[in-house]
């Protein structure tokens, strides 16, 4: 059975049904402080924190778990520069007891949920996984710091591990039984959407003076659909006995954030209103990934590899999401 941390989450919810559709058994753990328990699609769930070592020691107990996928964590850059205290004990103590209950349960992989973030501002692009890693926010820090713990661990208790460094998660469910809902939202996608949609008023570019060719930022927009797939690829990977190694999750092309609000205005058919705003302090101008090497060792290929396609998925999402409400 794999024990899937964060699983009511964006990328571990579809995470959980990728596994499920391969035939795997699953145990969701979240603490669903913003999770959503109805994204959960396996039938073992528990509510329960990582910081909680009693009921950690529960759910080894009580499920035959084999493996760990990993993504219970804080994400937003921003609020961990503001409160970086929720961010060190979340992250990096929860998990510290994920790992001591491993231990104590004989568990010995865990596919771990990384980011781009732990490079920081790029040297070169696109960023091979080799490159410096200079995290810029204390959630940068933490990706990088819990990726250390696990090499450490891997040396000195032979567990094994795999992390996965994402670049800009996007898209949802294409058949559209989960999807991104973040609360309050703060990803360039969503937010777009939602001046399409007509529940926000505007849409504000961070930033127009960068050094890219039409001054915004660029990123590489990787589908959430393609990033659950490397996880079941690496977890199968990772017991074949390729393990105690990170790769980068993107398509290896970058968007700069007026090609994304055009393309949102192309995919939904509606105009609304942009407005040139200062730069949010920390983005680095771009980041693209190199995922040569999850393509060569994981046999790894993302399917999106169309900006628009990816943007669909969001918006068919989105407007599921809030015509129930
Ligand atoms: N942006 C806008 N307007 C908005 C929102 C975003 O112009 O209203 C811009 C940002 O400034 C940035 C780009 O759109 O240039 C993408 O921003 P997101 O917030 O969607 O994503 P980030 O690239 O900042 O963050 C992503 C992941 C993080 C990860 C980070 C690594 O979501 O988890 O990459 O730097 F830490």
């Amino acid at each position: 059975m794999i024990l899937v941390t964060g699983g009511a989450g964006y990328i571990g919810s579809h995470t959980i049904k990728a596994l499920l559709e391969r035939g795997y058994r699953v145990v969701a753990l979240d603490n669903l402080s913003v999770g959503h328990r109805e994204f959960v699609l396996c039938e073992d769930f528990v509510q329960a924190d990582l910081l909680d070592r009693a009921a950690l020691e529960r759910v080894f107990e009580k499920y035959p778990i084999r493996s760990v996928i990993h993504f219970a964590a804080r994400t937003a850059v921003g609020e961990s520069v503001e409160n970086p205290e929720i961010y060190y004990y979340n992250n990096v103590v929860g998990t510290l007891n994920l790992l001591s209950a491993m231990r104590a349960h004989g568990v010995d992989e865990i596919v771990f949920s990384s980011s781009a973030a732990v490079y920081g501002d790029p040297e070169v692009l696109p960023i091979p996984e080799d490159h410096p890693k200079r995290p810029k926010s204390p959630y940068g820090k933490t990706k990088l710091m819990m990726e250390e713990i696990l090499s450490d661990y891997s040396h000195a208790y032979r567990i094994k591990y795999v992390a996965l460094r994402y670049f800009n998660a996007a898209g949802s469910d294409p058949e559209g039984e989960i999807g991104e809902w973040h609360d309050p939202e703060t990803h360039l996608i969503p937010i777009v959407l939602e001046a399409a949609y007509g529940i926000r008023d505007h849409v504000e570019i961070f930033g127009t003076d960068y050094p890219t060719p039409d001054g915004t930022c660029i990123r590489d927009f990787i589908h959430v659909v393609d990033l659950a797939e490397a996880h079941v690829l690496a977890l199968e990977k990772m017991r074949e006995g390729k393990a105690n190694t990170a790769y980068n999750l993107g398509t290896g092309v970058g968007h700069s954030v007026r090609e994304v609000i055009e393309a949102c205005k192309k995919v939904t058919g509606r105009d609304f209103k942009v407005v040139d705003g200062p730069r949010r302090p920390g983005d680095p101008p771009a980041l693209v990934a190199d995922p040569t090497k999850a393509k060569r060792e994981l046999g790894w290929e993302p399917r999106y590899t169309d900006l628009e396609e990816i943007i669909s998925t969001a918006w068919a999402w989105m407007r599921k999401l809030y015509s129930r409400r």
